[in-house]
């Protein structure tokens, strides 16, 4: 039997449907709009992709857009001095600084300097503190994703064994914590793991997000298992360019319960959850009731 394939980009719409009635009724009855402003430095093609369909979803779903969009060379103080100035703008509730920054930028230093409660990609030591302490934070977009969509698939993860393959601060580690948080048992591999075949095999839940294209096979998937694919690789196959995940769809959907595609699985989710982010951070800045199950 062929895995179910979990349809990411339903989902995102859905919870971006969602994200658009709460933004409504919030600004009918109290004529607050969500803002959110996304910082862009250098011309990284990926990167102005990305920021454009930010900008796009942003105004769909009725919230307010705030693009800044700055040279490569733009030194340090500057990037600093314009996340104050939104730290500031009561008009912003989330601020997104886009991912890789210019070599000569600290990007460490210009998370940390994002007001925590705008911080909407929930990268501020701040707010991985208290995902990891089990507080409420602002929770990273792709690994929000990811969850909404284990949840909708499986319902309460406690006492599932699930892997985690990579251990970036963007999705890897922040993802364990979620599903620790629902009590699973995790494990994080990474490039040094030993028998990380052997390890998939073990999991209920394997969720890939290394980078490495097509790396994980349908031999390391447990029959029955929850295989989430957060790797966007583009590939050049029969002389085209194709977009793969880090996992081998054609071998693991033989094998696995649900799996998710790519393009079409966690990528939609990812803006999705950012939107939902933003008006969570502005329920919380105005003392207001936050949208239900678009939280973790
Ligand atoms: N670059 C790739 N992914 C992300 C993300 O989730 N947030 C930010 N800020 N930059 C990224």
């Amino acid at each position: 039997m062929t895995a179910a394939i979990i349809d990411g980009k339903a989902f995102a719409a859905k919870v971006r449907a969602q994200v658009a009635a709460h933004v409504a009724k919030l600004t009918a009855d109290s004529g607050i709009v969500p803002g959110l402003a996304v910082v862009l430095v250098g011309e990284d093609p990926a990167s102005q992709v990305y920021v454009r369909s930010k900008g796009k979803q942003t105004v769909e779903a009725g919230m307010a857009s705030f693009e800044h969009k700055l040279p490569a060379e733009t030194p340090e103080v500057e990037l600093l001095a314009l996340v104050r100035r939104l730290n500031a703008d009561p008009a912003v509730h989330g601020i997104l600084v886009q991912l890789p920054l210019p070599a000569h930028i600290n990007a460490d230093l210009v998370i940390n300097a994002i007001d925590p409660a705008k911080d909407v990609d929930g990268f501020h030591i701040s707010n991985v503190g208290l995902l990891g302490t089990g507080q409420k934070a602002m929770v990273p977009c792709t690994p929000l994703g990811c969850l909404m969509l284990l949840r909708d698939r499986l319902g309460k993860l406690a006492g599932l064994d699930a892997v985690v393959i990579g251990r970036s601060n963007i999705v890897g580690k922040p993802m364990a914590q979620l599903l620790l948080a629902d009590s699973c048992t995790v494990t994080i591999a990474h490039s040094r793991t030993r028998d990380l075949p052997g390890l998939c095999r073990r999991a209920d839940i394997v969720i890939a997000a290394v980078g490495r294209p097509e790396m994980v096979t349908g031999d390391w998937i447990k029959p029955g298992a929850t295989v989430i694919d957060v790797g966007i690789n583009r590939i050049e196959r029969d002389g085209k360019e194709k977009l793969v995940g880090d996992v081998d769809f054609a071998s693991a959907v033989q094998v696995a319960g649900a799996i998710t595609p790519v393009p079409g699985g966690v990528g939609p989710m990812t803006i999705a959850c950012l939107l939902a982010n933003t008006l969570t951070a502005c329920c919380r800045a105005n003392g207001l009731p936050e949208p239900a199950g678009l939280t973790a």
